[in-house]
C-alpha cells in the first residue's frame, strides 16, 4: 500500500515531534528544544535532543537520528504503513484510499504473517509433543536448553498436519502458498506441506515478526538448511537472523558479531560472550551492511580458517571497501580451520570465543594481511602486484575521506616495506597508532564548527571554551585562534574569520570542520541555523564535551547504536 508524500508531510506539521516521542521519553522543554534521556542506549544524563520545527530526533551520545516514522517503527516496532496510521489517528486524520492492486497486495502480506505466526506456534506446540521426540532429543544434543528453545521459538515441523490445521484457521491455500508454507505437486496438483520433520528456526524482521523459516535436517537428510522461498515478506538479501535477539544483546554494550549459521547466532547469545547475527546462507549483502551499521559501528566479521573461510574473508572485505564511511568499519576473526563459533563455543566455552573476538583484525590490517599472503614478496614484480592490487583495492572505497586515510595507511605500510629492503632503519618506517577515541573527539569538532559558522557565541562562552581541551593539536590550535581573534575585534563576522584563520595557516583544520563531511555528521546545517537555535546547540554540545576536563558532570556515550 501506498500513501502520498504529501499526506505523510501533512502528518508530520500536524504532530509535534515531541509528543510522539513524549509518549516513550520523558522530555524536557528548553526553548525549541526538549531534550530527554536517549531510549536508544543507556545514558545518565540527557543526549537525546527533540527540535518539533525540524521534525527531527537527534542522540549527541549514540547519533541515533530520525523522524517520527522512524521513532514509531524502532521504538513501538512498528511497521511503515502501522507508524502512519498512528500518526493519522494522533493528528485525527483519516487513512488515505489507496488503489486496488496495493490493497490486494497489503491484504495478502497480512494474511502471509499471520499464517508464519501461526505456523510459528503450531511448530512450537509440536516440538513439545510426542511427535517431536527426536527433534527435542536433537537440540539437547547441541546444547540448546528449553529456554533457548523459547528465545528464538524454535520448532519442529511434523510430516503433516500444518495445512490441515491453517485451513481451520480460516487461511486458504492460496495465501497459505504465498506465505511458502505449503506447495503444489508438479505431479498431480495436490498441496503439501513445505516444511516436514525438520527442526524449525522462525526468521523474524527487525519488528520481531516471523517473515520466514530456516529448517534443519535432523539427520544427514539433504538439503541440511531448507529456507523459505522469496515471498511478499520475505527477502533473504535484506534479512539478517537474529535481530531482536542483538539488538537487545547491544544494549548491555556487547561486541556485535556476524557469523555463519542460525547455530552460531544462537550459541554465540547463550554464551554471553557477545550479540550474534547471520546472513542466510550467502555472503554479506550491502543491506545487509548497512543493517550491521544501524547496531554497531564496527561489527566483528568471523571466518573459517580453512580455504574457503579466507576465500569468504577476501569476498567481505571486497563487499564492505566501497561502503565504508568516516567512522563506520568492522573487524575481522579468524577461528581455527574447520571451526564455526558454536563449534569453538562448545570446544573453549564463552573465554575461548571473547579472545578470538578480541583478537579479531582491523579491516585494513586484514586486507594487508590477507593479499600479502597471496604474493611472493621476494620478487620485485610480485612485490610490484602486491602493491599495485592493495592500491586497486584503496581505490575502491567509495567515500573520499576514507579512501584518503586508507591511502595514507597502505602507502605508509608500502614505504615501511621498501625501507627495509633498502636497509633502511625501521625506525623511519612508521607504525600503526591504535584507533584513538573518536566519539569525544567529533564533539569537540562540532563545537568548533558551530563557532565558526556563529563567532557572536564565542565570546559568551569564553570562559568554558578555553577550559575544554580536545587533545587535538590542530583544534586547539583554532580554537585559540579564534579566540584571540574575537577579544582583539568582537564583530568579527563569519567571513572575516574564516579569512583571518586561513592567513594563520589553519586553512585544513579549518576546511576540516566546515566540509560537507562534518555537515553530514551534525543534525543541523550551522550555516542555516538560526543564532538562538545555535547558542541552544552550542550549550548542548559543551555540556557533552565538559566531561572530559571535570566542567560538568555528563560522560561519552557508547559505541553502538540501540
Ligand atoms: P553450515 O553448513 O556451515 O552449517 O551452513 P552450520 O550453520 O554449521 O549448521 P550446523 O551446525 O551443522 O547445524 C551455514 C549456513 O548456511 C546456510 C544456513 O543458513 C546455515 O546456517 N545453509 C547451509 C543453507 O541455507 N542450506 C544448506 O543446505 C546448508
Ligand atoms: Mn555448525
Amino acid at each position: 500500500m501506498a500513501v502520498p508524500p504529501e499526506f505523510i508531510e501533512d502528518l508530520r506539521q500536524r504532530v509535534p515531534l515531541s509528543d510522539v516521542v513524549g509518549r516513550r521519553v520523558k522530555l524536557i522543554q528548553k526553548g525549541r528544544r526538549h531534550s530527554g534521556l536517549c531510549p536508544f542506549h543507556s545514558e545518565k544524563t540527557p543526549s537525546f535532543s527533540v527540535v518539533d520545527d525540524d521534525g527531527f530526533y537527534h542522540c549527541f551520545g549514540c547519533g541515533v537520528h530520525g523522524d517520527a516514522i522512524s521513532f514509531l517503527r524502532e521504538m513501538d516496532g512498528l511497521e511503515f504503513m502501522e507508524a502512519v496510521e498512528r500518526l493519522a489517528e494522533m493528528a485525527g486524520l483519516a487513512m488515505p484510499r489507496s488503489a486496488p492492486q496495493d490493497v490486494a497486495a497489503a491484504r495478502q502480506r497480512k494474511a502471509a504473517l499471520d499464517i508464519l505466526e501461526e505456523t510459528t506456534r503450531f511448530f512450537e506446540v509440536a516440538l513439545r509433543r510426542d511427535e517431536g521426540r527426536d527433534a527435542t532429543r536433537y537440540l539437547k544434543q547441541r546444547g540448546l536448553d528449553a529456554a533457548i528453545v523459547k528465545t528464538y521459538r524454535i520448532g519442529y515441523s511434523p510430516r503433516s498436519g500444518l495445512r490441515a490445521a491453517l485451513k481451520d484457521k480460516g487461511f486458504s491455500d492460496d495465501d497459505m502458498l504465498a506465505a511458502g508454507v505449503i506447495r503444489k505437486s508438479d505431479r498431480d496438483g495436490s498441496f503439501f506441506d513445505y516444511f516436514r520433520d525438520r527442526v524449525m528456526f522462525p526468521i523474524e524482521n527487525r519488528q520481531g515478526k516471523v517473515i520466514a523459516f530456516g529448517a534443519r535436517a535432523l539427520g544427514d537428510a539433504q538439503p541440511k538448511y531448507l529456507n523459505s522461498g522469496e515471498g511478499p515478506t520475505f527477502s533473504k538479501k535484506a534479512v539478517l537472523y537474529g535481530w531482536v535477539q542483538a539488538r537487545e544483546g547491544l544494549r548491555r554494550n556487547l561486541p556485535l558479531v556476524v557469523a555463519e549459521g542460525y547455530m552460531d547466532v544462537i550459541a554465540i547469545h547463550r554464551s554471553g560472550a557477545a550479540a550474534a547475527l547471520a546472513p542466510l546462507g550467502t555472503a554479506l549483502t550491502a543491506e545487509q551492511i548497512a543493517l550491521l551499521w544501524k547496531l554497531h559501528d564496527e561489527p566483528v566479521l568471523c571466518f573459517d580458517g580453512d580455504a574457503a573461510g579466507q576465500r569468504a574473508q577476501m569476498r567481505a572485505l571486497e563487499r564492505i571497501l566501497p561502503l565504508l564511511e568516516p567512522g563506520r568499519s568492522a573487524r575481522l576473526a579468524v577461528l581455527p580451520a574447520g571451526t564455526d563459533p558454536d563449534d569453538l563455543i562448545a570446544a573453549s566455552g564463552p573465554d575461548g570465543f571473547r579472545k578470538v573476538i578480541g583478537t579479531a583484525r582491523a579491516l585494513v590490517d586484514s586486507l594487508w594481511q590477507q593479499l600479502e599472503t597471496e604474493f611472493d614478496l621476494r620478487q620485485p614484480e610480485t612485490r610490484a602486484q602486491f602493491w599495485q592490487v592493495v592500491r586497486g583495492h584503496v581505490r575502491s572505497i567509495g567515500n573520499n575521506q576514507v579512501r584518503t586515510a586508507y591511502g595514507d595507511e597502505i602507502e605508509s605500510r608500502i614505504a615501511a616495506m621498501r625501507n627495509q629492503i633498502r636497509g633502511v632503519s625501521s625506525l623511519v618506517a612508521p607504525r600503526l597508532t591504535p584507533r584513538p577515541q573518536t566519539g569525544l573527539i567529533n564533539r569537540h569538532r562540532a563545537v568548533l564548527t558551530l563557532l565558526l559558522a556563529h563567532p557572536s557565541l564565542i565570546s559568551a562562552n569564553f570562559e568554558v571554551l578555553s577550559m575544554l581541551d580536545s587533545g587535538d593539536q590542530a583544534l586547539e590550535s583554532l580554537k585559540k585562534a579564534l579566540i584571540d581573534a574575537v577579544i582583539r575585534d568582537p564583530d568579527l563576522d563569519a567571513a572575516a574569520i574564516s579569512y583571518h584563520l586561513q592567513g594563520l595557516n589553519l586553512g585544513n583544520v579549518l576546511a576540516a570542520l566546515t566540509g560537507d563531511d562534518m555537515k553530514a555528521r551534525l543534525p543541523f546545517d550551522p550555516v542555516e541555523l538560526a543564532s538562538d537555535q545555535a547558542a541552544i546547540y552550542l550549550h548542548e554540545l559543551l555540556q557533552l564535551v565538559g566531561g572530559k576536563s571535570g566542567l560538568f558532570s555528563q560522560a561519552g556515550g557508547p559505541k553502538n547504536r540501540q
